[in-house]
């Protein structure tokens, strides 16, 4: 990396969420932009015309022509070991994590398996313009060894922990209360705040852990105050039902994980289709996150997410792709049906509040909006090269637009991983199309 290096063309990027600040505040756009990243950080933004009359003499520049750059996608809730089941026929969650899920997540005992699908994982992400995401591995601890050695050497920011489940599933895919917190625990010590990449305590779901479990992981948390909790929440109406037969003593879902102190503002819980009045008071109040996953609540036939109704209750939501579950591993595609989802229920998604659930929402939901989720002075640099023309509709359709906001809105429904021309991490290029 040279140490300064400036790039040019359109620049757009999130200031705010629209739904708090207001349109008009929540975005800067530079029609002709120029992006100055120093040692892997921001270190100015701004018109072309005035960052060039302030840049250091004989600095580099790189110019897109007719390209945009923006902020790198965030996904807030995916899982590696899944890659290679993604688009598995017929079921809903707990047929499907049977059926498919389990016997795919057996081979992560082998640790060549993991580290071949988390190189490839992790490429995949950068084809796809996504510089951060919180991810599970699989109850094998070396499955996370694995992951995070590919992200260290790749360095993107991400948070990551191994699965823990001690019943409910095939004895292949078991730890036990000990060893899934001595496991956990060795994690972290090895891996959070190494480099760029952080830990989150996982138990998988409450339905495939025991009571002693559970207190273990609340037991984590309490050790180390800066790790996450990720975890699945109130997707399925069956799996509600279970939850409730396997805990008669709680009042529901929600207050499982409430009961073993899981809930707290670095909790991210996927999801959360079918929440209780209470249970939305309980996270807004505990400052839980919910990752919202509209290509996998749509593919497992799970449910709608009330975007407006949680977000009223000053839950804070970022977008998940949930691959396996999900269909997609492009932020693009998980944005236009997450703007589906909300047109049944008679809600508008405006593209600048897509744009922010991708990257400054993101950031915030995952506590990490002081380092990413917009291009701001001072961030660390993961941004993206933009072709809204990659195909030949694309072409034709943002040809025959106007506004700024028709050409972003054209972007996210038609646009894929066809649409990343380039993705950056912190100032290095990590792929080119
Ligand atoms: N609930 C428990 N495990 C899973 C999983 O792997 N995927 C999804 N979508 N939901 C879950
Ligand atoms: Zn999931």
């Amino acid at each position: 990396m040279t140490a300064i290096t400036a790039y040019r063309a359109a620049i757009l990027h999130s200031l705010g969420d629209p739904t708090q600040v207001g349109l008009e505040d929540s975005y800067a756009y530079y029609e002709d932009g120029l992006l100055v990243v120093s040692e892997g950080l921001i270190a100015d933004i701004g018109p072309a015309e005035q960052v060039l009359a302030r840049l250091p003499a004989a600095t580099p520049i790189i110019e897109f022509k007719d390209k945009l750059i923006s902020a790198g996608f965030i996904d807030t809730h995916i899982h590696y070991p899944q890659t290679e089941m993604i688009a598995s026929y017929g079921e809903q969650l707990l047929d499907w994590l049977n059926n498919y899920t389990f016997p795919e997540e057996g081979k992560f005992a082998d640790p060549a398996h993991a580290a071949r699908v988390a190189s490839f994982f992790l490429d995949e992400l950068l084809r796809n313009g996504t510089t951060t995401a919180m991810v599970f591995g699989t109850v094998h601890k070396a499955s996370v060894e694995a992951f995070f050695t590919e992200s260290d050497k790749r360095n993107m920011r991400m948070i990551a922990g191994k699965v823990m489940m001690d019943r409910n599933g095939p004895d292949y895919l078991l730890d036990t209360p000990e060893s899934g917190y001595a496991d956990s625990k060795a994690l972290i010590e090895r891996w959070h705040k190494q480099g760029r990449q952080l830990y989150a305590v996982t138990p998988r779901f409450a339905p495939t852990s025991t009571e002693a479990q559970l207190a273990m992981a609340g037991r984590l948390l309490a050790e180390y105050d800066d790790v996450y909790l990720q975890t699945h929440l109130s997707e399925n109406k069956q799996e509600i039902e279970w939850v409730k037969s396997l805990f008669p003593e709680r009042s529901g879902y929600l207050d499982v994980y409430d009961h073993f102190n899981l809930l707290g503002e670095r909790s991210v819980f996927a999801h959360a289709v079918h929440l209780e009045q209470e249970e939305c008071e309980r996270m807004g109040e505990t400052d839980s996150v919910i990752s919202f996953c509209p290509t996998s609540n749509l593919f497992l036939g799970s449910g709608l997410l009330d975007l407006p109704k949680v977000e009223s209750h000053g839950i804070r939501v970022g977008l998940g792709t949930d691959v396996g579950g999900g269909t997609s591993f492009s932020m693009l595609r998980t944005i236009a049906e997450a703007y589906k989802i909300q047109q049944l229920q008679e809600h508008k998604l405006h593209p600048i509040k897509a744009l922010y659930l991708a990257t400054l929402g993101g950031a915030r939901s995952l506590s990490l909006d002081d380092k990413i989720g917009n291009l701001s002075i001072g961030k660390e640099a993961d941004f993206l090269v933009l072709d809204l023309h990659a195909t030949p509709l694309m072409d034709a359709r943002i040809n025959n637009s106007q506004h700024l906001f028709e050409r972003l809105f054209v972007l996210m429904m038609l646009g894929d991983d066809r649409a990343v021309s380039e993705t950056y991490i912190y100032g290095k290029r990590q792929y080119q199309k």
